[in-house]
């Protein structure tokens, strides 16, 4: 299958989550299927040509690309993701995609993610490339669907060629004002009722996505089931169940190359499930790092996350002065809304010997905390899959979850799989999102922590199972085809 891949953040080139993860793995692993994958993404000013090494498609030439009446010329570069087979084109526009952040509050938001679609739609038409499916993920590349079916109808080349829209995560949906449809150029009935593209009144990508894609899904089957609701949805559960039977949950894999204790070369001590014991020697590091005592039995608790509501963070600090008092050591990396940052901070400051967090993006830390600390916490609000957790259980560094979204369908409670007289449990989850269920399950972490015996297993446990990206390739290739088989 020839497959167009299109996402606003790819792994290295830009990243602000889990989307760019899974963007820079999931077509490399498409592509080792034998499939023939192009993927698409703004060439932001963090793109650097130089190092990594992309070329101007100079042959294509500029293409002017129409928002709200105007032409903007869009030049065109390629490189390849990693050292795979695989090719990306970068959408180069820079009064768009030189800003200081991925994504803005700019007044022209809508515009730059009208003209980075509009723009793939233009390449494709260019490329001597005959596609057969167009991937698109979250709200940025959402309204591609329905300017193919609108704008573009006039060219067959995209007759026979199928959409399929995943969402990452429906809390960011791309939500304008009703001049927006004008900007795109979308015709007035799509927006008028029964109003495709219309929710309360503005203009909503994500709306347009899951109205217009031949195929839908997301990124664990439990999130699937959640986005069916109203408490999970952010107002998107109607549609989405109208769409139900073409409406997928798929979980995420990992990329076991560069996420693994055996290879990580970010790591101090490199370790596998048989040679547990030296992992100990990356929690030394991590906690000199930070310069606070260690002690072997005093477990730290790991987080590595964006400070949102979404990652749990006010359940957190509710509940901070009681987990304070425990015999527990935190080590948080993140960086997100101001007020979580403040108040983080200001914890660490007051209690140097337990808690320490370093605001800010670090890849490298990020690994370290992953291999260094005893257990990791995501006591999220809502997660649509999680990668963080994926990244722990395969570190033998104990999740403690809210039991949602793809935290659900990863992370096995131990005490709960006991109960069922299995002793396969990887972690320790909580339903209610409230102090009490999130401090009895760090507790019981931490009571379990000091039977080394069954630590090691749930540690084990976790560590034995697969999360590779080849098990969900096959399943995207199995929903391309039936997409494929709606046209
Ligand atoms: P989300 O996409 O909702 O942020 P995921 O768990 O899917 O959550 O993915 C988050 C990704 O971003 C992971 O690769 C994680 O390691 C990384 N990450 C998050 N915050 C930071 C940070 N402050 N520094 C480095 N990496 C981070
Ligand atoms: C989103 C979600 C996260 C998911 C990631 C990749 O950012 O918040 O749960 O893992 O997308 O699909």
């Amino acid at each position: 299958m020839n497959i167009a891949f299109v996402a606003s953040e790819v792994v290295p080139f830009a990243k602000t989550g889990g989307l760019a993860d899974v963007s820079g793995s999931l077509p490399i692993e498409l592509t080792k299927l034998g499939h023939n994958v192009k993927v698409f993404m703004p060439k932001y000013y963090s793109v650097d040509e130089k190092r990594f090494k992309l070329k101007h498609e100079s042959w294509i030439g500029i293409i002017p690309v129409r928002v709200e009446n105007k032409a903007h010329n869009v030049n065109i570069f390629k490189g390849l993701l990693d050292d795979s087979k695989t090719e990306i084109y970068f959408i180069d526009y820079p009064p768009f995609f030189h800003r200081h952040l991925l994504y803005t509050n700019d007044l022209d938001e809508d515009e730059r993610f009208i003209l980075f679609s509009k723009a793939v739609i233009e390449l494709l038409q260019r490329l001597s490339w005959e596609a057969n499916i167009i991937h698109l993920n979250d709200w940025q590349s959402a309204l591609v669907p329905l300017l193919i079916k609108d704008n573009y109808s006039w060219d067959k080349y995209f007759d026979k060629i199928a959409s399929v829209f995943t969402i990452h995560n429906i809390a960011y949906q791309g939500n304008f004002p009703k001049e927006t449809y004008k900007k795109a150029e979308i015709a007035p009935k799509y927006f008028e009722a029964p109003g495709e593209i219309e929710h309360q009144g503005r203009v909503n990508f994500m709306k347009a996505g899951i109205s217009f894609a031949d195929i839908i899904t997301t990124v664990s089957e439990k999130y699937a089931e959640e986005l069916l609701t109203p408490e999970f949805s952010f107002g998107m559960d109607t549609i989405l169940k109208y769409r139900k039977d073409d409406f997928y949950g798929i979980l995420n894999g990992i990329d076991e190359t560069v996420w693994s204790p055996e290879v990580d070369t970010y790591i101090t001590q490199k370790y596998s499930s048989k040679t547990i014991d030296d992992k100990e020697k990356n929690k030394i590091e991590l906690l000199k790092m930070f310069s606070m005592p260690y002690n072997i039995n005093t477990p730290v608790i790991g987080i590595v996350s964006r400070l949102a509501t979404q990652k749990g963070f006010d359940l957190f600090l509710n509940s901070i002065d009681y987990l304070l008092s425990l015999d527990v050591q935190w080590v948080i990396l993140g960086s997100g809304e101001y007020e979580y940052e403040k108040q983080l901070k200001e914890i660490a400051v007051n209690n140097p010997e337990k808690f320490s967090i370093s605001l800010g993006y670090s890849n490298e830390l990020s690994h370290l905390i992953t291999a260094g600390a005893d257990m990791f916490l995501m006591p999220s609000h809502f997660e649509p899959c999680g990668l963080t957790q994926m990244y722990s259980l395969k570190y033998g560094t104990v999740p403690i979850v809210r039991n949602t979204g793809g935290l659900a369908d990863t992370v096995f409670d131990w005490d709960a799989q006991i109960y069922d007289n299995k002793k396969d449990g990887t972690g320790f989850s909580f339903n209610d999102y409230n102090g009490y269920a999130l401090t009895n399950a760090i507790e019981r972490a931490v009571s379990y922590f000091h039977n080394k015996e069954i630590w090691k297993q749930i540690q084990q446990n976790g560590m034995k199972t697969s999360f590779a990206w080849q098990v969900s390739a096959k399943k995207y290739v199995s929903i391309y085809s039936k997409a494929l088989a709606k046209k």
